[in-house]
């Protein structure tokens, strides 16, 4: 078995319990695991030995929000945006249309090299959804090419109503026949309670379906407008409520008093021109937060964490350190990976050895030089494989 020191480290994150950010530290990475961490100086030998010149290491990413399973461009719909009209979710039928048409084999590839983006930019844990097949056949589909590409995959055939059916039709064949259907892939079943999608009844349904099947839950909600999806998703105890651009103080303290994560969305926010989430007031308030990427063709096209962490620092009123966390470990909460022998987003002895190194001295670099790709290397289950 390979051990490789990582060793020349200017700046460790390791988002473990104490918060540590250590200087002159050392990693030893055997068998996919983190097997020591500590001073340089104290370092053990290992088979392998990795200088990384002064610069910052932190754990990989985790993206728990994405839509990559689907096929076709919406970069006319995004343009008309930019002019003008507003995001109404009706461009979700244009992409239902194309991933319906597409092969598995195409659906897998278009899935594998955003992954490989993701990956290429710090990413080692990815969510993804299904939600573009809105069939029986296609949701199918999604869901076993999700679980190939994803460490995680969610169920969102309650993402809105075909228009080929009728909606209480539908409902039925959301919470039975297809989720049946899907239930080998999947982990977490979502839906998006919005109007225009789902009302608040309708999505506790799909998520009650989805809870008597085994599944964890989550919620989309509160992108849009205000309303009852964030109340729902701590009602129901969900991981996670996910996009919460319009929160009431009561939504923002039935977050604070749950245990349930709040996943922002910074470049959905952006490419949405919606205002975005109130992550300062959550934080404060005593909520956990996420942030991801949310990777879709049509709200928010971008593989690129490090994008999101710079936006939250930038625009949302976050330190480097809150949205660092909310990229790593609030993320793994927010998918119930924070702790035991999966957990990810965070570097430990006995953990997953998901880690990154920056083209930089410091997490803050993220942010103070954003745009700039930032990524070294990468390493996923103590296998390098990017850098
Ligand atoms: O999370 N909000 C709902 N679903 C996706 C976007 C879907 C689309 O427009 O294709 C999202 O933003």
């Amino acid at each position: 078995m390979t051990s490789e020191l990582i060793t020349g480290i200017g700046e460790l994150t390791t988002q473990d319990d104490d918060h540590a950010r250590l200087t002159d530290a050392a990693v030893v990475l055997e068998a996919g695991r983190i097997a020591w961490i500590g001073p340089a100086s104290r370092a053990p030998a290992a088979d392998r030995r990795t200088d990384v010149a002064g610069r910052a290491v932190l754990p990989g990413w985790v993206d728990t929000h994405t839509h990559v399973v689907f096929a076709g461009d919406r970069s006319a719909e995004f343009e008309a945006r930019m002019a003008g009209q507003r995001y109404a979710a009706g461009g979700i039928h244009a992409t239902v249309r194309a991933t319906r048409a597409a092969t598995d084999a195409e659906l897998t590839a278009t899935a594998s090299t955003l992954r490989r983006e993701a990956q290429a930019q710090g990413t080692t844990f990815l969510e993804a959804k299904t939600g573009y097949g809105l069939d029986l056949e296609t949701e199918t589909r999604s869901a076993r090419v999700a679980a190939e590409v994803a460490d995680v995959v969610t169920f969102l055939g309650a993402h809105v109503v075909p228009p080929d059916a009728d909606r209480r039709d539908y409902l039925d064949l959301v919470t039975g026949p297809m989720l049946t259907a899907v239930r080998p892939y999947v982990d977490f079943v979502d839906a998006f309670c919005e109007r225009g999608a789902f009302d608040v009844d309708e999505s506790r349904e799909v998520l009650l379906a989805g809870r008597a099947a085994g599944l964890g839950l989550r919620l989309h909600g509160n992108q849009l407008g205000f309303g009852g999806a964030v109340a729902l998703a701590v009602e129901l105890g969900c991981a996670s409520v996910d996009h919460c651009n319009y929160l009431t103080p009561a939504d923002v303290e039935a977050l604070a008093s749950s245990s349930t994560v709040a996943t922002l969305l910074p470049a959905c926010d952006l490419s949405t021109r919606e205002p975005f989430a109130p992550a300062r007031a959550l934080l404060d308030a005593g909520a956990s937060i996420a942030l991801a990427t949310n990777c879709n063709p049509g709200t928010s096209y971008t593989t690129s964490m490090p994008f999101c962490v710079a936006t939250a620092v930038l625009q949302m009123g976050l330190t480097v350190a809150e949205a660092v966390w909310a990229a790593t470990r609030g993320a793994a909460r927010a998918v119930g990976r924070e702790h035991g022998p999966d957990a990810v987003g965070s570097l430990r002895v006995g953990g997953r050895a998901d880690l990154q190194v920056l083209a930089a001295p410091s997490v803050a670099h993220l942010a103070y030089r954003p745009g700039v790709a930032l990524t070294a290397a990468v390493w996923r289950q103590g296998i390098r494989v990017s850098g």
